[in-house]
């Protein structure tokens, strides 16, 4: 069914588990995830990033989305990621979307207030939830590219400050991710984690959990992360998967065929991170 995010995440916090949010460009891949949700009996939120909608048409692949989240046995908001800026925004709200991420989080401090604010004013008017981040994560997701200089972490006492000031509804933290394939083995910052969660009384967001192994994952849900986001690893299991398939059957030229192999990849990382999110049977 399809929900909002608000009553997911807040579910989440209050219980000590994560949802999984998992980015989505295609049909394919909207169905190896509500799939791996409904075998784990989890809430989850299918993200589309702008990049996305450029791909597949922003009248396209939302109602794709949104007829999967209906149909789905499990709740399923859908989710913007990264919302570049305020007419995506409008966009999305007009496409259906029931969850929203503004990320102003490269401007200076008082214009990512003051363009978070603007979001939160239009969305909550509609019942629809905001992300916002402050910190710079590192690494490339579609247009948000950050090199390792400009990453910085979310600096505790400053999350507070934003959170009041901005009044949205989910944190985004800069504690050591970064999205794309990490070089070495992440370190998250968990020190920070618990200083932010401390001070902050709303879910926070962990983004670029591709790479972070499982137990930095457990370790990062038991100190208040209650939204985390996985693209990645998705489309490395779809395209690995799919190459292995055409070189091993390179006459077969049905797309359903070829694409088979990979949504079953996909949907089996899915279910891992359902997993290890602790987010298993809490439909
Ligand atoms: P990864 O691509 O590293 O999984 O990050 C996804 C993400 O954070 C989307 O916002």
């Amino acid at each position: 069914m399809l929900v909002t995010s608000m009553e997911l995440l807040v579910d989440a916090r209050k219980n000590g588990y994560a949802v999984g949010a998992f980015n989505t460009n295609n049909l394919e891949i909207t169905q190896a995830i509500i799939r791996a949700a409904e075998v784990k009996q989890a809430p989850i939120l299918v993200q589309i990033s702008a990049g996305a909608l450029r791909y597949a048409g922003v009248e396209f692949l939302p109602l794709i989305v949104k007829k999967a989240a209906e149909l789905a046995s499990v709740p399923v908001a859908i989710h913007l990621d990264h919302g570049p800026d305020f007419t995506a925004v409008m966009q999305a709200l007009r496409a259906g979307f029931t969850s929203i991420m503004r990320d102003a989080s490269k401007l200076p401090y008082a214009e990512n207030v003051a363009e978070v604010r603007k979001v939160v004013e239009a969305c909550h008017a509609i019942g629809v939830p905001v992300e916002a981040e402050i910190g710079k994560i590192g690494g490339a997701e579609e247009h948000v590219v950050v090199s390792e200089r400009e990453a910085t972490m979310s600096d505790p006492d400053e999350c507070a400050q934003f959170v009041a000031d901005a009044g949205f509804d989910f944190l985004a933290v800069a504690i050591g991710n970064a999205h794309g394939f990490y070089k070495g083995e992440p370190q998250l910052d968990f020190a920070r984690l618990e200083a932010i969660r401390d001070r902050v009384s709303i879910p926070l967001v962990l983004h670029g959990a591709s790479g972070i192994p499982d137990h930095q994952i457990t370790m990062a849900v038991e100190r208040g992360i209650s939204k985390i986001n996985i693209d990645t690893e998705i489309r490395n299991a779809f395209i690995r998967s799919t190459q292995e398939y055409v070189a091993a059957n390179p006459d077969q030229i049905d797309p359903r065929k070829v694409f088979k192999p990979g949504i079953a990849a996909m949907q089996a990382v899915v279910e891992h991170k359902i997993e290890i999110f602790k987010s298993a049977g809490r439909a």
